[in-house]
């Protein structure tokens, strides 16, 4: 039996558990607002960052629906059935349309954000276009070393047994592509409006090759090349971070990226080259 003051009791504990979660809701959606408006995403600068920012926001749809909808009935439920006293819970075969509507609906999202994944990423780990820009970027504890070939698009070998001081990548002395290969501390440059390929490694730990504007994360892992590609498509400069906790200087690990045009590139590495 329930007396009056259980019910009464109940009640109070449902409405205020329901209040609870409405707050967690409120709570929820605004600290979203202000991190929208404060922390939001840097300023896009890529042709393949609209993809993943698209897919981005897919996401934070169905999310943002689910995460509403399962806080109101939750709230609703506590406010309105707390106070029924002894009642039996009811098994999945009493209310079959119910259970079959919140397994299916969550189910079938999942599998259609999947399947955008899946484009997506095929869309963004293509075989770079012929016309790249190719450039490596070698991550060391603490600063991204960018190499960019000559006149000719040609890499030096490297090897670890040449690394030393004067020749932190370990360039092959005996090959002639040594001699025309620039290597940069931290500053990446890029073509504007023209695909680049960037052949990210590691000569130590684990780092990551991380531009914000561009929507580019990619490990750098010793031992290992990973080439990833995409079309800068705003000139200005941006920055390189290291998204991986590599050691005490890794928040140090910053570089500098300016997009420009084809003749402002091409005037900056004949500098370089000429030092
Ligand atoms: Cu390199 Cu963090």
């Amino acid at each position: 039996m329930v007396s009056p003051t259980d019910s009464h009791d109940q009640r109070a504990a449902g409405l205020w558990t329901g209040i609870l979660v409405l707050f967690i809701l409120v709570a929820g959606v605004g600290s979203f607002v202000v991190a929208a408006y404060k922390w939001w995403l840097q300023p896009l600068a890529s042709v393949q960052g609209g993809i993943i920012d698209q897919y981005f926001n897919a996401i934070l749809f169905v999310t943002a629906v689910a995460f509403v909808a399962t806080h109101l009935f939750l709230a609703a439920a506590l406010i309105r059935y707390a106070a029924r006293g002894k009642q039996r819970a009811a098994y999945w075969h009493e209310h079959l349309g119910a259970e079959l509507t919140w397994t299916i609906v969550p189910g079938v999202a999942f599998i259609v954000l999947g399947i955008l994944g899946v484009f997506t990423w095929s869309k963004i780990y293509s075989a770079p276009p012929s016309n790249s820009q190719v450039v490596e970027v070698t991550g060391r504890q603490f600063f991204w070393y960018v190499r960019y070939p000559g006149p000719d698009g040609a890499f030096a070998r490297t090897d670890t047994k040449f690394i030393s001081q004067s020749n932190p990548l370990g360039l092959d002395p005996a090959d002639p592509a040594t001699k025309t290969n620039v290597v940069i501390l931290n500053e990446l440059h890029m073509v504007n409006n023209r695909p680049i390929e960037v052949r990210v490694r590691s000569v130590d730990v684990i780092h990551s090759f991380f531009l914000p504007n561009f929507r580019v994360k990619q490990d750098a892992v010793p031992g290992r090349t990973f080439a990833i590609w995409f079309t800068p498509d705003k000139e200005g400069k941006y920055q390189i971070a290291c998204a991986q906790l590599c050691g005490t200087g890794h928040y140090t690990m910053r570089g500098s990226v300016t997009v420009e045009s084809q003749d402002a590139f091409d005037q900056w590495l004949r500098e370089q080259a000429a030092h």
